[in-house]
């Protein structure tokens, strides 16, 4: 199957914008699946929660899972893509999978970063993993990188593709712990970061790019430029995350002691 990162450089409160110059980059290649950043289609350093709640969306009622759902329509692709979430009187910072059918999937981000703590309901739904067809895919968001759990816990409900849309603002941390991801459960990831500066109340945040996908054994199949907006797509072969066996003794699933690990 083919494995696409989408990076973009979101105009901030943008929606139409922003949308059409991620479809503008991806009509350069055909991907199965594609990843693109956390809040890809209104940027993401919010001042305000008026402002949050002025952007965010219902799922999958909204216009940029419409939006996306006919992308995939006309393409037969699916998508993983970061929006802000309006559920009720919440707010969560989430990710939705959407296919050729439409929307299929929502994960709400578990682990808050930042400012995102004054504006967001943490996540309050399971990791997912979803069946598309061509492979399992699982969901995290950006800061959930730091988390060894969150992609534990996506490999041991099957994933084999980790699909993580990111704002990432420290220079080569994600790069590197989703490298050990990989590694430790034997899956892809699919890391798709924004680049450019948002300047809005207090101080400046500059996106570091370098979107990358890396494979089960910990290479970096493709890796982007820190600062243009581009598109990285790769061929691969999910099945390469069935095998978790690292010796003809050692199992990277088999071989964990849960029953050590408690506090
Ligand atoms: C992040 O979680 N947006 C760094």
């Amino acid at each position: 199957m083919r494995l696409g990162v989408v990076q973009t450089s979101p105009k901030f409160g943008d929606r139409v914008e922003n949308l059409r110059d991620a479809f503008s980059v991806m009509s350069a290649e055909r991907a199965d699946l594609w990843v693109l950043p956390e809040f890809f289609a209104t940027g993401y350093k919010f001042v305000t929660r008026e402002e949050v709640r002025f952007l965010a969306e219902p799922i999958p009622d909204g216009p940029t899972v419409e939006g996306l759902a006919s992308f995939c329509r006309e393409t037969g692709s699916f998508v993983v893509a970061g929006l802000p979430e309006l559920s009720g009187d919440r707010l969560y910072n989430s990710s939705v999978l959407v296919g050729p059918e439409g929307h299929i999937a929502t994960y709400r981000k578990v682990h808050l970063f930042g400012e995102e703590k004054r504006f967001f309901s943490p996540g309050d739904l399971p990791f997912p993993v979803i069946d598309i067809g061509v492979a399992r895919v699982g969901l995290m968001i950006c800061f959930d990188h730091l988390f060894p759990e969150a992609g534990r816990t996506l490999a041991l409900r099957g994933a084999e593709i980790i699909a993580h849309p990111a704002n990432l603002i420290i220079p080569g941390l994600a790069q590197r712990t989703m490298v050990v991801r990989a590694i430790e459960n034997g899956v892809f990831t699919a890391t798709a970061n924004r680049v450019g500066t948002e300047t809005r109340g207090e101080g400046t945040l500059r996106y570091i790019g370098e979107s990358q996908i890396v494979s089960p054994k910990g290479e970096v199949l493709v890796r982007l430029s820190p600062d243009r907006p581009e598109i990285g797509v790769v061929r691969i072969d999910p099945l390469a995350a069935r095998d978790k066996s690292l010796t003809s003794h050692n199992d990277k699933l088999a071989d964990r002691r849960p029953e050590m690990y408690a506090l």
